[in-house]
């Protein structure tokens, strides 16, 4: 049988999540190896990790081909995945906001600049808004400042970007961190050892 398998984001959240994995005894400086390579083995051969772009973690867990992943809520928010999510990692907090030029009247449709199109989509029709969102890969927040959009829905961290773009925040979506995913047939089948994985996290989650 295959090592058990994490799927792990590659980016920003990697910096707080390998001494997780670590304090958790989950043998991860494998990660901080700086390669190319996308498959790490630990030396203890019990536990692989698949190194991806976030956006692919679910998708390599739904499919079996990783038992479990760890992902932002907003990946998950923005797309509908059949997966179990047995922990919340409390790492890579951060908010699903609407923002905006501060004082800037807003059209009766205004347009919308996102990389979330769904989030943001669900978020004005539920407040009964009509908006026009567009998609955009990133660099968001230059959206509104050069007339592509009058509205962005994006992630804020540390606002700096926000801020130094002339932005402010208008209203909050949805608080996110990073979640632990599951494939739920694997979760049963490989009980013991994906839940010991899981167990060994939640004694290192800081609440
Ligand atoms: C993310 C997000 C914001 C920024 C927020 O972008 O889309 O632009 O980080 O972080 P802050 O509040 O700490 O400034 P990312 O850095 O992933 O780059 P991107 O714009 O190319 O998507």
């Amino acid at each position: 049988m295959r090592p058990l398998t994490v799927a792990i984001p590659k980016g920003r959240v990697q910096k707080q999540l390998v001494p997780m994995l670590e304090r958790a005894g989950l043998a991860a400086s494998s990660l901080l190896d700086d390669d190319r390579t996308l498959i790490r083995v630990t030396e203890d051969q019990r536990l692989r990790f698949l190194l991806l772009k976030p956006d692919d973690v679910p998708t390599y867990v739904e499919y079996g081909a990783a038992d479990l992943g760890i992902v932002g809520r907003d990946v998950l928010l923005e797309r509908r995945y059949d997966l179990y999510q047995p922990l919340d990692l409390g790492i890579g907090r951060c908010r699903m906001v609407v923002a905006g030029v501060p004082s800037r009247p807003l059209p009766a449709v205004p347009r919308v600049a996102t990389k979330y199109p769904r989030i943001a989509t669900e978020h004005f029709a539920s407040k009964g808004v009509q908006a026009e969102v567009i998609f955009v890969q990133g660099s968001v927040e230059l959206a509104p400042l050069v007339g592509l959009a009058d509205l962005i829905v994006d992630l804020v961290e540390t606002g700096s970007t926000l801020k130094e773009n002339g932005l402010v925040e208008l209203e909050l979506i949805s608080a996110i961190s990073s979640v632990v995913v599951a494939n739920r047939s694997l979760f049963k089948l490989r009980h013991a050892e994906v839940s010991a994985v899981v167990d060994k996290l939640r004694g290192v989650v800081v609440p």
